[in-house]
């Protein structure tokens, strides 16, 4: 080929770009004026209608402002429910990087109810530091269940997270020794691939199970138990992020697996009751907690939000009039602000109390009963730092649980699409395409290096305070802001009570 041929071919192409480029164009304008005609006819949105074709700009920076704020905009100690600095601190513990920071803190400690240790002028040497003992739950069970761990994973079906999720936090867990909670949509394969500790918890649906016209099927529960890796049973009451509203699984993720395993129809609204239809007081709880126990022989308890504590003085009282055998074997006090899958944003923000609160008067009131060793605490809320921790050992806990924090060690980035079908992370999606990034060999790793991390920081804040384990926390350890500007200790906020003769 001369060059006076190359030179038509170029010539000729060029001619066909410049016209397809005139094309595009008048298929814009095109399209633009559409849209326009569309904007000032429609209705429905006031913008659109008074700004054509521009207004729809303002949706697009509307969705996209939900990822990149965190990335350009947002300051390290900004963002709901978990800023930059507290996401960090769990992305670096998972991947076992230096967890170091420089310079200085970037926390203010200066606003209402901060809280900050007080270290001992005589902190504990590493070699007098000991590890966190073990803990029996359930001395009354046929099985007692007994384990070292301080800091586990809290409830997440199998259905508001992913398949790939639920295996990584089960071998992630049985690596780090500590259990795992199923939340209330069953037992799964996945669960116990990993070989953990599980609890297995009964929601209101009672999903795995119950017969289907409602109630227990108790042969399914029989079988639940017969699981070795299942060590405790939780009846859940209410979960923090949205008391008196039962489990909300969209139709978008009740796949074929999913709606066997929960007993429902494939891309049906898992909606679970406000409550346990059976129990409808305290003496209706202790009997149903007595029935999984006797059925099952395992320890059991019960999760819930602290509403109306006058609540807990009477189940105390009752459980003393039936005998201690009769108590719950642990109850979960989980927080107002507390995550969810999916939640009304009524009761998301505005109901139920903060564990902040609700754990000091839950454990004094055991204390008051003479129960506080019967009946073992654990706390969950918004606690994936070790400072929240800590905190929460000083305030009187056994064990803290987390959800939204192993979700940050499995790469979770607070996107905040639980309730659809579209995390882009893979761990509350369906979606085979997005969870193809989510390698559950890699994660289970991370979510072990995490529980690690923290035990083993919770730890160090513990010697600072001059005690050799985070469970000789004790609230005076730990000072509260006030709105004066002025701290003060825990105990004084809280005052424990006189602990009954009995114990
Ligand atoms: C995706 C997701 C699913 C959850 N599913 C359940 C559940 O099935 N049952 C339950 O009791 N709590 C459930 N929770 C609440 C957590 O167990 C926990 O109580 C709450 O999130 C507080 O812990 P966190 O602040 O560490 O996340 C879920 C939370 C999330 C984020």
């Amino acid at each position: 080929m001369d060059m006076g041929q190359l030179s038509d071919i170029v010539v000729g192409l060029l001619e066909i770009l410049s016209f397809l480029f005139i094309f595009a164009i008048g298929i814009g304008i095109l399209w633009v004026l559409v849209l326009y005609v569309h904007d000032k006819m429609q209705t429905e949105s006031t913008l659109k209608r008074n700004y054509p074709v521009i207004a729809r700009f303002r949706y697009l920076f509307e969705h996209l402002g939900e990822f990149f704020r965190q990335y350009f905009f947002a300051l390290d100690r900004e963002e709901m429910p978990f800023n930059r600095a507290e996401r960090s601190w769990v992305y670096r513990a998972a991947k076992n990087v230096d967890s170091t920071v420089a310079f200085g803190s970037t926390r203010d400690l200066r606003p209402t109810g901060t809280v900050y240790f007080v270290n001992c002028p005589f902190p504990t040497l590493e070699q007098d530091a000991i590890e966190p003992g073990a803990v029996t739950i359930g001395p009354y069970a046929r099985q007692p269940y007994t384990t070292d761990s301080i800091f586990n994973i809290s409830g997440m079906s199998y259905g508001a997270i992913s398949i790939p999720a639920v295996k990584a936090l089960s071998a992630g867990a049985k690596k780090a020794g500590i259990w795992m909670n199923t939340g209330e949509g069953g037992l799964s394969p996945y669960h116990l691939e990993g070989g953990a500790d599980i609890v297995f918890q009964i929601g209101t649906g009672k999903f795995g199970v119950r017969k289907p016209e409602g109630g227990f099927d108790e042969d399914k529960l029989r079988a639940v138990a017969e699981h070795d890796a299942v060590k405790m049973f939780e009846i859940k009451l209410s979960q923090g992020a949205k008391p008196g509203k039962g489990g909300i699984l969209p139709g978008a993720k009740v796949t074929e697996d999913i709606a066997r395993i929960r007993g429902l129809e494939v891309g049906q609204d898992a909606i679970s009751p406000n409550r346990h239809p059976e129990v409808d007081s305290i003496d209706d709880l202790l009997d149903m907690l007595n029935y999984v126990r006797d059925v099952t022989g395992k320890p059991v308890g019960f999760k819930a939000v602290i509403g109306a504590y006058g609540f807990f003085e009477n189940l105390c009282k009752l459980i003393n009039e039936r005998g201690p055998e009769s108590a719950p074997d642990f109850i979960t006090i989980d927080s107002a602000d507390g995550g969810t899958g999916a939640a009304p944003m009524s009761l998301i923000d505005n109901m139920g109390m903060p564990v902040r609160e609700s754990l000091p008067l839950v454990v004094d009131i055991l204390k008051k009963h003479g129960l506080r060793e019967r009946v073992k605490v654990c706390a969950s809320g918004k606690m994936i730092n070790p400072s929240e921790v800590a905190w929460a050992f000083c305030a009187g806990a056994d064990f803290v649980n987390s959800a939204r924090g192993f979700m940050f060690a499995l790469g979770c980035i607070q996107a905040l699409q639980c309730n659809k079908n579209t995390c882009p992370t893979g761990i509350t999606t369906h979606d085979k395409k997005l969870q193809y990034g989510l390698d559950p060999a890699n994660k289970a790793v991370r979510v072990a290096q995490y529980a690690k991390n923290m035990k083993k920081e919770v730890g160090i804040l513990a010697h600072s305070c001059g005690v050799a384990e985070p469970r000789l926390l004790k609230r005076y350890h730990a000072r509260i802001v006030l709105d004066n500007g002025r701290s003060v200790a825990m105990d004084e906020l809280f005052p424990e009570p006189e602990v009954k003769a009995a114990e």
